[in-house]
């Protein structure tokens, strides 16, 4: 990550309530500047769902990443298999998720302690805890939506309960070279044909790019880097 990277995202992440303040001035037009983009290009109904999460703040993807998932999810609604999430946070990505596909089942994996211990693969902005939240605010959160199952822990050690489900669509948001390492290995070879996995932070987090980019280095499928910072697999 070049240093001008480095110093945003260290922004981006902080926990200092006075860096906060700014991260939010600071995207705020940005933010802006995208609606008006995805209004003139985009489906009302997505954009107006997106706008909705995005007014209940805590989100921590862009407006374009939220319509990019959520037209991923609307892409496997016709697919059999389960829905998961790893790197729920304050459940911003999970509510989208439900409300574009509102009957499969979705399985919410996160610590909700935060980050598990960062390595050397990973940005050095990271910590261990960073990024942890309440579970009770989060099922709060996601009280009026039907079959979510939450399983609290670091994956892949709380993944056993589901370990015979296939799923048509997993949402990949944890940060982490380690983390997201665990995800393809458990979730792939689970993945129905032209499930699609995508993840957050392709583009802007080495670790997670290089868990991918080895991950797939032998398999069929390619991973395809999105013009936002995810990137996207679709099984073969
Ligand atoms: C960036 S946040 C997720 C943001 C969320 N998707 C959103 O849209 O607001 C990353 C989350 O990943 C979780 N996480 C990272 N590695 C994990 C692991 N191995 N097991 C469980 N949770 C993990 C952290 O606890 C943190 O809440």
């Amino acid at each position: 990550m070049n240093k001008a990277k480095k110093i945003i995202h260290r922004i981006g992440v902080s926990e200092n309530p006075i860096l906060q303040i700014v991260t939010r001035l600071l995207s705020w037009p940005v933010k802006f500047g995208q609606f008006q983009l995805l209004k003139i290009n985009k489906d009302k109904e997505a954009v107006d769902l997106v706008q909705r999460i995005q007014r209940d703040g805590n989100s921590l993807m862009w407006p374009a990443e939220m319509i990019q998932l959520y037209f991923s999810v609307f892409a496997t609604k016709k697919l059999p298999g389960d829905l998961a999430e790893v790197g729920v946070y304050a459940g911003r990505s999970a509510r989208l998720i439900r409300e574009v596909s509102p009957n499969k089942a979705l399985h919410l994996f996160d610590t909700f302690e935060g980050l598990p211990k960062p390595t050397s693969m990973d940005n050095s902005t990271w910590h261990e805890h960073m990024l942890a939240i309440d579970l009770a605010s989060v099922k709060k959160y996601l009280a009026n939506y039907q079959n979510i199952n939450f399983y609290l822990g670091t994956f892949p050690e709380t993944a056993k309960p589901i370990e015979d489900r296939t799923f048509s669509f997993v949402h990949f948001d944890v940060d982490l070279h380690q983390s997201t390492l665990e995800c393809l290995k458990f979730f792939y070879p689970r993945m129905v044909k032209r499930g699609i996995m995508i993840s957050h932070d392709y583009s802007n987090l080495a670790g997670v790019k290089k868990a991918f980019d080895e991950f797939f280095k032998d398999k069929d499928e390619s991973v395809i880097e999105l013009s936002t910072s995810q990137c996207i697999v679709i099984k073969s």
